[in-house]
């Protein structure tokens, strides 16, 4: 019988049989997946997990601080914050292509878990076993679209997935490799995961990255946080996050546009608004949203971001386009 209750007892039974007594750590993104999946592994082997949130740089407006005070609050894990911005900006610098993007970023989240284990293991002097192990929040639908499943295409290498390096020193843990959301989602209540982070909507793990069609740099991650908040902030007042699956916000960085501002003349940039809905992510349908609420998301992103003078909204179901435009 499928129940969450069930399925958390054999991965518990599963997570302590590969981890045995060694130490281990969990990349926490803050979304639902490595959220619960951190959950599992701690109710699993208690204190020998240590969470590791990687600010990359690419994270919308109050995420870190929403880990710290949501998360931690509720399940009391050891959380180890780094501040990799820099890292990642050097790394991605010069890269336009998604494929590219994903494959560094998916690098650079691993280097950066190996400091954080020689950290752990540095800490504990002489109490100290290596850190063999990676916890994941992996599901389902990111192995199939990445090509993992048999007979499947490569779509797009997530990057935890397809977009890991090959010298690779880390053990996978990935309790949630068979799931799908909305099983997930129904784990995460049964483990307790507090309602903010099991109800919210999936955010990528290479963030804002992905929603920069072109260069990535630290002015245009500006511009998309800024628009990105408006257009959450507005959808949330507007009461209207359960309808929508999620709603990526995209930066054309390759593409300008001529506008009239005040009174002149503008050459910006135009920004999307992908809204879908969804069951699992594997297939999509636009999202109809009133009028309204888009002519004020529209004004506002407009009025309010530097070098932004469109607004263009997507109305492409999955197939054949996928959520995220890269
Ligand atoms: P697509 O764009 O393939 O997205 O229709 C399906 C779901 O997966 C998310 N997504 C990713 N998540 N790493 C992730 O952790 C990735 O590289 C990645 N690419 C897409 C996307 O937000 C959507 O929920």
């Amino acid at each position: 019988d499928w129940t969450p209750g069930n399925v958390i007892a054999d991965q518990i039974a599963l997570i302590r049989e590969q981890v045995g007594d060694s130490r281990v750590i969990c990349g926490l993104s803050g979304g639902v997946d490595s959220s619960v999946a951190a959950a599992l592994v701690q109710q699993a082997v208690g204190d020998q997990l240590t969470c590791v949130f990687v600010d990359h740089g690419l994270l919308r407006a109050g995420e870190v601080e929403q880990v710290e005070r949501d998360f931690v609050a509720a399940t009391g894990v050891k959380l180890v914050v780094m501040d990799e911005k820099q890292r990642f900006l050097a790394a991605l610098a010069g890269h336009s292509d998604p494929e590219t993007k994903r494959k560094i970023i998916g690098r650079e989240f691993i280097r950066a878990f190996e400091q954080a284990a020689r950290d752990i293991v540095a800490d504990a002097g002489e109490h100290g076993g290596e850190v063999k192990f990676l916890v994941q929040g992996t599901l389902y639908p990111d192995v199939v679209e990445s090509g993992g499943g048999e007979g499947t295409a490569n779509i797009k290498s997530h990057h935890n997935v397809g977009g890991l390096p090959d010298d690779l020193q880390f053990s996978l843990v990935e309790p949630l490799r068979a799931l799908f959301k909305d099983e997930v989602r129904a784990v995460g209540r049964e483990l307790g995961v507090p309602e903010v982070i099991v109800a919210r909507q999936p955010f990528p793990g290479p963030g804002l990255g992905i929603r920069i069609v072109g260069e990535i740099t630290a002015e245009r991650l500006e511009i998309l946080r800024a628009a990105d908040a408006i257009a959450r902030e507005e959808l949330t007042k507007a009461g209207l996050d359960d309808e929508i699956w999620q709603c990526p916000v995209v930066l054309l960085a390759d593409v300008r546009s001529v506008g009239v501002q005040g009174d002149g003349r503008t050459y910006g940039h135009p920004i999307v608004l992908r809204p879908v809905s969804s069951e699992d992510a594997m297939t999509a349908d636009w999202t109809r949203l009133p009028y309204d609420v888009l002519a004020i998301i529209s004004t506002r992103i407009t009025n309010e971001v530097k070098d932004v003078n469109r607004v263009v909204l997507d109305v492409t179901s999955k197939p054949p386009g996928t959520i995220e435009w890269e």
